[in-house]
């Protein structure tokens, strides 16, 4: 099963994507964290990226698509993975089809978490992220057994660079106008699924597994 992520910044696709993982035995592929984790190892792919998440920018498609191809070419994605945050734009989601198409295979369902924007302020300042696993926290809404300690791997949890408010806003402008057409790419293509992502994350949840089956 090839499952995509929509939503906003801070719309819970991180979230809904570890509990579909968990549940289906699917990697996690999450652009953001592959240039979260490059960012901390230092290496060049991180320092180039780091750049325009700072600012709340798309990372340039070139680099982007090529390291998603790499990643979804491994073994542990034959059975299937689902993407989050990935694709961002129409010519990454059109590079995406090409690839499949190629191999006869294609994305299965494009799942929708709707939020306003009027809700994500407040989600993204309480928000905890882990880069050593992925595993995402809120202080209010999801909060650790230990505060600033990750329950899954131990490590220290982080308040990312980006989620400063002025950056949000950013993202948010960045999301309307690049990855908002993507709802309608989908739906075109007759595999868009949209859930509230309003309501709390495990009723998100039972909403998408209604969905996936
Ligand atoms: P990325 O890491 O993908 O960030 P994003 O899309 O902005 O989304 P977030 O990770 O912020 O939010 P989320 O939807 O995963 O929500 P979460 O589950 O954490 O990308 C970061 C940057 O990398 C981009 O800005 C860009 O620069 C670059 N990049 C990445 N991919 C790219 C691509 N394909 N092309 C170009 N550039 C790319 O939830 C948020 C918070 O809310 C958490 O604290 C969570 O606990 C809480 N929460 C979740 N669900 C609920 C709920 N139902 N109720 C209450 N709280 C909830
Ligand atoms: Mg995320
Ligand atoms: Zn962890």
């Amino acid at each position: 099963m090839k499952i995509i992520m929509l939503g906003a910044p801070g719309a819970g696709k991180g979230t809904q994507a570890e509990m579909i993982c968990e549940k289906y035995s699917l990697p996690h592929i999450s652009t953001g964290d592959i240039f979260r984790a490059n960012i901390k190892n230092g290496t060049e792919l991180g320092m180039e990226a780091k750049k325009y998440m700072d600012q709340g920018l798309l990372v340039p498609d070139e680099l982007t698509v090529k390291i998603l191809l790499d990643r979804v070419a491994k073994d542990d994605c034959k059975n299937g993975y689902v993407l989050d945050g990935f694709p961002r734009t129409i010519p990454q989601a059109e590079v995406l089809d090409e690839a499949l198409t190629k191999l006869g295979d294609k994305v299965d369902f494009a799942i929708n978490v709707d939020v306003p924007d009027e809700n994500i302020i407040n989600r993204m300042s309480g928000r905890r992220a882990c880069v050593t696993c992925g595993a995402t926290y809120h202080v209010e809404y999801a909060p650790t057994k230990v505060e600033g300690v990750c329950d899954k791997c131990g490590a220290q949890l982080i308040l990312r660079d980006d989620d400063k408010p002025e950056t949000v806003k950013n993202r948010l402008d960045v999301y309307h106008k690049q990855t908002q057409p993507l709802i309608d790419f989908y739906s075109n293509k007759g595999i868009l699924k949209e859930v509230d992502g309003t309501v709390n994350m495990q009723d998100v949840f039972a909403a998408i597994v209604t969905i996936l089956g």
